[in-house]
C-alpha cells in the first residue's frame, strides 16, 4: 500500500485565487453586461508586454539554437556564468554589496525557490512568518510537515505569526522568544509596506543573536522609490551570516510568463547540523540545484541578461514607473472614495482598510457587484488581513483611471 503525504490534508481547502475565480465566474455568468466591463485588479500578474531589449535577445537566442555551431543543450544547473555575473555585478556589487557570482543561483521562479529552500533546512526549525503574508511561505511549510493543524481562523499550530498592523506600519518587529527561520518580504505583498534600514537591522541583529536564518523575499525591490530604503538584506552588516535572499524578474522585467528568478546563498551563511556543528548552506543548495533541477533554458537566461543592458535597464525603469503611476492613481481614487489607504508608494500593491463592520469578502462582493472590479480580499493572506483588501496596480493606465473613478460609486 502506498501512503500519501498527510500534511497536504492540513491545507485549507479553498486557496485564495481559485475562490476569487469561482466568485467572479458566478457573477459574470449571472450578469453578462457587467462581465463586459469587468476590470481585474486581483491577482498580481503583469499586463504590459516584454521590454524590447528582451524580445530582441530572445530572437537572437532562438537563431543561435537553430544552427549546430551555436546550439545549446543542458546548461549549468545553477545558471550560466554570464548571467550570474551580470546579476551579482548590477544588483549587488554596483550598489556596494559584497556578493560573489557563484553565490547567485538562477532558477525558474521565486515561488519555487521559496518552497524548495526547505529541502536544505531542518524540520525542527521554529518558524516565524508575518501575517498577512504571501501564502506560499505558510503552505510550503505545511506541506513539509512543519506545522500542526489550522485553527478556525486558518492559523497553523507551530508557526509564530508576526502581526503586521497600522501600529507597526505593517513591518513586524522581532518576537520576544527565539525562532530559527524567519520569512520577511520587502517591499511587501500584500500590504505594500517596505522595511527601513533600521527595521532590517533589528532583524539581522535578532537573527545573529539567535543563530536564526532570515528568508528575505525581495521580489518587488525594483519598485522601491524612496532612496533611503534598502533594496537587499545584504545592505545590512551581518546579513551575509544570517540571510538568504530571493529575487525575481517576474515583476521587474514582466517575466511572469517567461519564468526566471534568483536566490542568493552567501558562502558565509551557516546552520547547525544535528550534532550542533555549524556548517555552510551554500554547498547544500548547490547540491540540491544540481540534483533536482536542470537549469533555466538558455533562451530565458539570455532574455534575463538583456534586462541588464543599457536599453534593458531603461525599459525596466519605464515599466516600473508605468505601474507605480497606476499605483498613485489608485491610491488617490481610493482615498477620495473615503477609504483608508496604505502601501502603493514603494510597491505595486495598495492595501485598503474596509469600512467599519465590512469584512474582506463582503468588500470583495460589493466591489465586484457595484464597481465590477476584482480586488483581493485581505483575509486570504492571513487572519490579520481581515478588514483589508488589496488592489494590484498591474494594469493599463486606462483601467487604473477607470477603477479609481468607479471606486467613487461605492456605497457601503
Ligand atoms: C512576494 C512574492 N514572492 C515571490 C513571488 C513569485 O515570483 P515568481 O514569479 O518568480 O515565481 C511572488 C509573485 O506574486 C510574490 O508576490
Amino acid at each position: 500500500m502506498a501512503y500519501l503525504n498527510d500534511h497536504y490534508l492540513k491545507l485549507k481547502a479553498g486557496y485564495l485565487f481559485p475562490e476569487i475565480a469561482r466568485r467572479v465566474r458566478a457573477f459574470t455568468e449571472a450578469n453578462p453586461d457587467a462581465a463586459r466591463r469587468l476590470i481585474r485588479c486581483g491577482i498580481g500578474d503583469v499586463t504590459e508586454p516584454l521590454p524590447q531589449a528582451v524580445v530582441q535577445a530572445l530572437h537572437r537566442a532562438v537563431d543561435e539554437m537553430a544552427i549546430r555551431e551555436s546550439f545549446k543543450g543542458y546548461g549549468p544547473e545553477q545558471g550560466y556564468d554570464w548571467l550570474r555575473h551580470a546579476i551579482a555585478q548590477h544588483d549587488f556589487r554596483d550598489r556596494g554589496i559584497d556578493i560573489a557570482d557563484d553565490e547567485v543561483f538562477v532558477s525558474d521562479g521565486s515561488k519555487c525557490d521559496c518552497g524548495n529552500i526547505l529541502d536544505i533546512l531542518g524540520h525542527q526549525n521554529r518558524l516565524a512568518i508575518s501575517d498577512p503574508v504571501y501564502p506560499v511561505y505558510v503552505d510550503t511549510n505545511v506541506m513539509a510537515g512543519h506545522t500542526g493543524e489550522a485553527d478556525a481562523h486558518g492559523a497553523y499550530a507551530g508557526i509564530t505569526y508576526l502581526p503586521c498592523t497600522p501600529a507597526n506600519g505593517f513591518i513586524p518587529e522581532p518576537p520576544q522568544g527565539a525562532v530559527d527561520v524567519i520569512y520577511l518580504c520587502s517591499p511587501n505583498n500584500p500590504t505594500g509596506a517596505a522595511a527601513s534600514r533600521a527595521q532590517l537591522e533589528a532583524w539581522v541583529n535578532y537573527a545573529l543573536q539567535h543563530r536564526a536564518i532570515i528568508l528575505f523575499d525581495a521580489a518587488y525591490e525594483a519598485y522601491i522609490q524612496d532612496p533611503s530604503l534598502p533594496h537587499s538584506i545584504y545592505e545590512i552588516p551581518g546579513a551575509r551570516e544570517c540571510a538568504i535572499e530571493f529575487r525575481s524578474f517576474s515583476k521587474s522585467g514582466g517575466f511572469t510568463g517567461v519564468r526566471c528568478a534568483l536566490t542568493v546563498v552567501p558562502k558565509s551563511l551557516r546552520a547547525a547540523g544535528a550534532d550542533g556543528e555549524m556548517r555552510p548552506l551554500h554547498p547544500l543548495w548547490l547540491r540540491r540545484m544540481t540534483t533536482k533541477f536542470n537549469g533555466v533554458s538558455y533562451l530565458v537566461q539570455r532574455a534575463a541578461e538583456a534586462l541588464y543592458s543599457a536599453d534593458g535597464r531603461s525599459q525596466v525603469a519605464a515599466l516600473v514607473s508605468h505601474y507605480m503611476g497606476n499605483a498613485q492613481v489608485l491610491r488617490e481614487g481610493a482615498t477620495q472614495a473615503g477609504l483608508k489607504v496604505y502601501g502603493g508608494t514603494n510597491a505595486p500593491y495598495i492595501w485598503v482598510a474596509t469600512p467599519p463592520g465590512v469584512t474582506s469578502w463582503a468588500a470583495f462582493d460589493r466591489i465586484l457587484g457595484t464597481a465590477n472590479v476584482v480586488i483581493t480580499p485581505g483575509s486570504g493572506f492571513g487572519s490579520m488581513g481581515e478588514g483589508y483588501f488589496r488592489i494590484s496596480s498591474f494594469n493599463s493606465r486606462a483601467n487604473a483611471v477607470e477603477v479609481a473613478a468607479r471606486l467613487q460609486s461605492l456605497r457601503w
